[in-house]
């Protein structure tokens, strides 16, 4: 079947990019990306392209370019379905807060939604694409609500799991290392594959393109994750071993990663790795392994979440014991607090839980974030609902200067390793700070000898 249409529901950090970059590379495919948000649909369409709601070095260009052309953003949901031929389904599906598998299994309540509406909509038959991570087997779910609740229309249902990472999401879709298509292996679900593929291929070499059975796709998303974040537990671990004995984590960074068997990307020990997927696909492999029985397989996984409550734990522990064991209404200087650099998501991020650790020991926060606002720090910590938000508020201020920030405080905690904190002018935060002054650097980005020169006291991590 030759694709014309295709309409993503959910309008996020995969869905957005995603799209903007089919209708770049696709001009002859219309692409609509509906969502129930009105107020970040309306963000889409701004005239500025600036004011999308999503920031990722190179969208708003690819979005100037596609939008109005072939690219639309709606909350017409209904009209959307009815036209596609193909509908990605791209929602969030966050780890569930209630009931059976609480803290551990993926919630699945808007992805059934979706397939109800797309069951009581579709008139035509139409290729349904996973594109949010899934627990394994949520394909067949998805298929059984179809089936069975629709108009007698057919269903073919791939999945089509999104590797992409936030900050380089437009590279990563450009040029991605694997796009991953599993789909039935019947003649139907073939063809159905081979449609998507045919989407991909306008872009993507053929030989990147894999397809796969739909258990191995969704499989390999949540082992993909796995794996990485287990990377990081891994160096992280041994930046307190470091600490320890005197060995320097980076520079045992360095020498594991030269081994080819090993590689150089993924190792940089840090406060601990956040971000909407890692925790929680870990948690959902976690809870199917326990599903099955395989208590060892799950505690396994689990110990790459365990470590990486440790390391950030870890870090706020340091820091109060540095600071003559109290923080109490001292001035705390944040720089980042999206959970990596070139994202506005804080989803996971070690900012949040370094704070709330460090405002239990009644320190005064001073955030200051170049693309966070200060209005999501304070959401994000109420969020956690260890305190009234009358209480956040109080300890927890954001700044849109560093200088600001950093000015009067006794120490400064590096959570995000945005490029521009390396090229401030470290003299004056040191002029402007309470001495002695400290910086704890949880992403092991700043000069320690040019800073330890200036006269701060420097803390890495791991070193
Ligand atoms: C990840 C996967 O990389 C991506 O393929 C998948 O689709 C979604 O999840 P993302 O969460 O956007 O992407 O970012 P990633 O670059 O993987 O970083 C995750 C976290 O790990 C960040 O907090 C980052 O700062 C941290 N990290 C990463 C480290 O602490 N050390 C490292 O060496 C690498
Ligand atoms: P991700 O990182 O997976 O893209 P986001 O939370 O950024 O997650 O985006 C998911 C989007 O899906 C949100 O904007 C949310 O409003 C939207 N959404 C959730 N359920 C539905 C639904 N049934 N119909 C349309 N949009 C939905």
């Amino acid at each position: 079947m030759s694709i014309t249409k295709i309409c993503c529901i959910g309008a996020g950090y995969v869905g957005g990019p995603t799209m903007a970059v089919i209708a770049q590379k696709c001009p002859h495919i219309q692409v609509t990306v509906v969502d129930l948000n009105e107020e970040r649909i309306a963000a889409w369409n701004d005239e500025n392209v600036d004011n999308i709601p999503i920031y990722e070095p190179g969208l708003s260009d690819i979005v100037a370019e596609a939008r109005g052309r072939n690219l639309f953003f709606s909350t017409n949901v209904e009209k959307a379905i009815d036209e596609a031929q193909i509908i990605f389904i791209s929602v969030n599906t966050p780890t569930k807060t209630y009931g059976k598998g609480k803290g551990m299994a993926a919630d699945l309540k808007y992805i059934e939604l979706c397939a109800r509406q797309i069951a009581r909509i579709a008139k035509d038959n139409k290729i349904v694409v996973e594109k949010s991570t899934l627990p394994v087997r949520t394909a067949e779910a998805i298929k059984s609500i179809l089936d069975n609740t629709g108009n007698g229309v057919q269903f073919q249902i791939l999945s089509n799991p999104e590797f992409l990472a936030e900050g380089t999401a437009v590279t990563d879709l450009l040029n991605p290392d694997r796009i991953l298509i599993g789909g039935d292996t019947s003649v139907e679900g073939q063809k159905a594959i081979q449609s998507l593929v045919d989407v991909y291929a306008n872009w993507v070499p053929a030989d990147k393109i894999l397809t796969t059975n739909v258990w191995s796709s969704e499989l390999s998303k949540l082992t993909a994750n796995a794996f990485l974040a287990q990377r990081i537990s891994s160096v992280n671990a041994m930046s307190e071993l470091c600490e320890k004995t005197g060995a320097d984590v980076n520079e045992v960074a360095r020498a594991i990663g030269m081994d080819s068997r090993i590689g150089p990307k993924f190792l940089k020990a840090s406060v601990g790795f956040g971000g909407s997927c890692f925790q929680k696909d870990i948690l959902n492999l976690v809870y199917i392994a326990k599903s099955y029985g395989l208590n060892e397989v799950a505690d396994y996984w689990e110990q790459v979440i365990i470590m990486n409550d440790h390391q950030k734990r870890r870090f706020s522990n340091k820091m109060v014991q540095t600071l003559y064991n109290t923080v109490a209404d001292k001035k705390i200087a944040f720089l980042g607090w999206a959970f990596k650099k070139d994202t506005n998501d804080t989803r996971e991020s070690a900012a949040i839980y370094i704070a709330d650790d460090l405002i239990n020991e009644q320190a005064q926060i001073a955030v200051y974030d170049p693309k966070v606002s200060s209005r999501k720090v304070l959401a994000d910590l109420d969020y956690l609902e260890t305190r009234t938000s009358e209480k956040n508020s109080a300890n927890v201020t954001s700044f849109s200067s560093p200088y600001e920030a950093c000015a009067s405080a006794h120490a400064i905690a590096v959570l995000t390793e945005w490029d521009e904190f390396i090229a401030y002018d470290w003299q004056k935060i040191y002029d402007g700070m309470q001495k002695p002054a400290f910086v704890f650097d949880g992403r092991n980005i700043l000069n320690r000898v040019a800073l330890e020169s200036i006269g701060f006291i420097y803390q890495g991590i791991g070193s």
